[in-house]
């Protein structure tokens, strides 16, 4: 009864096996996607528009990282846990990335930590993973830049796609054990999932990653507004959530709640 590690999801990538990943921000919702079998968590700095009603990922700290880490692996007993390192903790270089990643493995209890980029942060993914931190890399749209790069998919025309597949390899080279590829075309995805040995992990990436993920807010129609066209909604917990709040704000209203049974004697 031991987590995942990030071993099982290399081997899971030589037997051919696709593998899920949602995101989870707090110790009740991880609980739900543990016992669901979900075998890979992350902490995503997507917790910034989610959860903490920030406009973008940018204004995450490490701290705020830090506190729903620690409370998802809490939650949890069987998914390997990958905690987001927040913009700003990670950008000035791989002496800064490595203190910030250590205080999510070691105060939070993170398996394993991840960041955006490419080829400009190969340096940092050497450092931590030399120093026994596994890290997952994230090419293609990385939100974090947003100021810079919109939310657009990426990767589209020759030369842009020559990048793309650099930054996939840089990051393998650097020793990254898994590379999420957000909003690149189908069949750029396909393609760096067959030059890489790591897995890879689409969002908005087509069907031949090796892996998917999903923010799970979007995944289960809990998100307010429109969701990006590549999320598939499995439930519509917005809506359920609601209607419980109407129908229990009626009920004390008229009088109904608490009945009887509700009640002491
Ligand atoms: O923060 C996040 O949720 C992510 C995933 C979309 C990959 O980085
Ligand atoms: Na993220």
């Amino acid at each position: 009864n031991r987590r995942v590690t990030v071993r099982d999801l290399g081997s899971a990538k030589e037997r051919g096996e696709r593998w899920p990943m949602l995101t989870a921000y707090d110790a009740m919702t991880a609980s739900v996607f543990d016992e669901a079998g979900i075998p890979v968590l992350l902490v995503g700095d997507s917790m910034g528009n989610c959860h903490l009603g920030y406009e973008t990922t940018v204004p995450v700290t490490l701290d705020e990282m830090t506190m729903l880490t620690a409370a998802v692996v809490r939650g949890t007993k069987r998914a390997l846990i990958v905690a987001d390192l927040p913009f700003g903790t990670y950008q000035e270089g791989p002496v800064q990335a490595l203190r910030s990643a250590t205080r999510l493995v070691k105060e939070a209890g993170a398996g394993a930590v991840k960041l955006e980029g490419g080829e400009r942060s190969a340096h940092q993914i050497e450092l931590m993973v030399q120093s026994g931190i596994p890290v997952m890399a994230h090419v293609g749209l990385t939100p974090q830049s947003v100021h810079a790069m919109g939310y657009r998919v990426q990767g589209r025309g020759e030369e842009a796609a020559q990048q793309l597949l650099r930054d996939a390899k840089s990051v393998q080279d650097a020793g990254a054990f898994a590379v999420v590829l957000e909003a690149v075309p189908a069949a750029l995805a396909a393609e760096v999932t067959r030059s890489l040995h790591v897995p890879t992990v689409g969002i908005g990436a087509g069907a031949d990653t090796d892996a998917q993920v999903l923010v799970w807010t979007d995944m289960a129609g809990m998100t307010a507004g429109r969701v990006p066209s590549f999320v598939k909604q499995y439930a519509q917990l917005r809506q359920t959530l609601g209607d419980a709040a109407k129908e229990f704000a009626q009920d004390v209203i008229a009088g109904d709640f608490p009945e009887e049974r509700h009640s002491f004697a």
